[in-house]
């Protein structure tokens, strides 16, 4: 059983600065740190170190930023067999992250966007998962989506940055996962967040997540809710939180654990990631992961509503 990742690689320029400039503001920061980041390479990262074999499907220039776009991913053991080098920059993304660890993040997107449909695998038998985000061209992701569909793959599709509506793509997708404002434009409307997404299963999605930041997540399928509560931590960074959790997820799914405890799982892992600064840097290991839930007492555990898993899946 094989994660394959179709997405995007970027270098990530970060710079912590008391807030995030309004409009029109300078705000002094401090030094900017050069680290791996790309919503693709970074859930890519986040299920290998979860445990899962992967393999990912990008872009990179050939520019000084190609090393620190892939240090990570090679570090984590990624099979980079489908890493195309092209004639373009490799894609940056510009990050202020404030004192209480939010982040706005602008993407000069280099060779992602020039990522084009030949640029996929012919060949999807040899993977059981696709992974997609929407940080490449949206004719790219949704013929991933439609041959790894074909060729009887589960597809998880984290629809951010989320782009216009794609009924075609919905409709490929197993399970959607989106936050707040991802959510909202995908299903206009207003309403409680699970409405919204209920409403998001009549486009072909089996299931929909949505993150909800420190309040942690609500999962619907057909017949079932998943409510699950975040661990408290104190955040340093959220850059890369929602990544963790899709690829942890994606891995948990690739294992062939069963919805509620991979959920849960994933939460875990997110939670984690937003203590550390960075992306793929923040993230936690299978070990990190299996010690914190092993560690935590049991009236948390039940409060979070992670007995369960340490008692059905442990
Ligand atoms: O989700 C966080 C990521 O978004 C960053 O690593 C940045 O590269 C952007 O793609």
């Amino acid at each position: 059983m094989t994660l394959l990742v179709v997405g995007s690689v970027n270098a990530d320029l970060t710079v912590r600065a008391p807030h995030i400039p309004a409009p029109g503001e300078t705000v002094l920061g401090g030094d900017v740190r050069v680290s791996p980041g790309g919503k693709g390479a970074n859930q890519a990262v986040a299920a290998a170190l979860a445990g899962a074999r992967v393999a990912l499907c990008g872009a990179v220039g050939a520019d000084p930023f190609q090393e620190a776009a892939l240090r990570g991913l090679t570090r984590a053991g990624v099979d980079l067999g489908g890493l195309h080098t092209l004639d373009a920059p490799t894609g940056l993304a510009l990050i202020t992250v404030a004192q209480g660890g939010e982040n706005a993040i602008t993407v000069a997107s280099g060779a992602n966007a020039r990522m084009t449909p030949e640029h996929l695998p012919t060949d999807f038998a040899p993977f059981s998962h696709l992974l997609l985000q929407g940080e490449l061209p949206v004719g790219v992701t949704r013929e991933a989506a439609r041959r790894a569909r074909a060729a009887g793959l589960t597809v998880l599709l984290n629809a951010a940055p989320v782009q216009a509506p794609d009924p075609e793509l919905l409709a490929q997708v197993t399970h959607l996962l989106v936050n707040e404002p991802e959510l909202a434009a995908l299903a206009p409307g207003g309403g409680e967040v699970e409405a919204q997404a209920r409403a998001l299963l009549a486009s072909g999605p089996h299931a929909v997540t949505v993150t909800l930041g420190a309040r942690g997540s609500l999962t619907v399928t057909g017949a079932e809710t998943y409510p699950l509560a975040a661990l408290p931590v104190i955040p340093v960074d959220t850059t890369g939180a929602g990544d963790t959790f899709a690829g942890v997820l994606a891995a948990e799914l690739v294992a062939g654990s069963p919805l509620p405890g991979a959920l849960r799982t994933a939460g875990v892992a997110a939670s984690l990631a937003c203590t550390r600064p960075g992306a793929q840097d923040a993230m936690p290991t299978r070990e990190e992961i299996d010690n914190l839930i092993g560690g935590l007492s049991d009236d948390n555990l039940r409060r979070l509503g992670l007995s369960k898993v340490v008692r059905e899946d442990g």
